[in-house]
């Protein structure tokens, strides 16, 4: 039986998981219109699920984060789950390379009534998360860009989130290619696997991280509390 939980159970029909996003993840009507708005507008429809963002909620409220920066903003749905775990004065600070998903992430944020709680910023995770500095340490980084510069990003997070602050990585399995060193040249996935592997590396490093985790999402999420 060893890593039967890591196979398929067979539990996890889509019906069962139907019910327990109902029943556990509870999305509010105004973030699924905002999910199910995204491709209409001309934006991939490659936001974090429902499961997701109340696993988001759940770890921004387990670590009381007043503060949280997230790198990949798209239309703002995970952004909203996020700031809805932030108490009044709390502020997320999300990065957008794309103009176009900015803006229509400003408009979904205004539509939740989160406007107060998020700042969308616009340009490149490398170029903005320096300017952000002054406003930390922060209590939550949670990382969902280009998976190319994952490593650059949890550098960034390791020298500034608080002491038993979180840092999260989506995309970890990175589309089931993490393990793999013999994808061939030209393969959409090589550039991101090392990268990827370095970002996940610095995590699991116990001289900075007290724990870390690779929560078992369909895409993987992993998680590591800072020392
Ligand atoms: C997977 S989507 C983010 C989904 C979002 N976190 C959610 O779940 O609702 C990735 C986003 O990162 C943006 N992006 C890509 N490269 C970037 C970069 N270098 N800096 C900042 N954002 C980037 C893309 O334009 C895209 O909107």
């Amino acid at each position: 039986m060893a890593h039967q939980s890591l196979e398929s159970s067979g539990y996890r029909t889509a019906p069962l998981l139907d019910f327990v996003t109902r029943t556990i993840a509870r999305e509010a009507a105004v973030l699924r219109e905002i999910r199910e708005t995204t491709e209409a507008k001309g934006l991939p429809p490659i936001s974090v699920g429902p499961d997701e963002g109340r696993l988001l909620h759940f770890l921004a409220s387990a670590c009381g984060a007043k503060k949280i920066v997230e790198v990949g903003t798209l239309a703002g749905y995970s952004a909203c789950w996020l700031a809805s775990a932030l108490p009044t004065g709390g502020m997320l600070h999300t990065i957008e390379y794309d103009p176009k998903h900015a803006k229509v992430a400003e408009e979904n944020v205004a539509l939740a009534g989160l406007t107060a709680k998020v700042t969308v910023h616009i340009g490149a995770g490398t170029a903005v998360l320096p300017t952000l500095e002054k406003h930390g340490p922060f209590d939550l980084v949670f990382i969902d860009a280009d998976k190319t510069g994952y490593a650059d990003y949890a550098r960034w997070a390791v020298a500034n989130v608080r002491s038993g602050g979180f840092v999260i990585c989506d995309n970890a399995y990175l589309f089931g290619n993490l393990h793999r060193d013999d994808l061939p040249a030209g393969h959409d996935d090589k550039p991101k696997v090392a990268p990827m592997r370095a970002a996940l590396s610095m995590l699991a490093d116990e001289t900075l991280f007290s724990s870390c985790a690779m929560i078992p999402t369909g895409e993987g999420m992993a998680l590591a509390v800072r020392r």
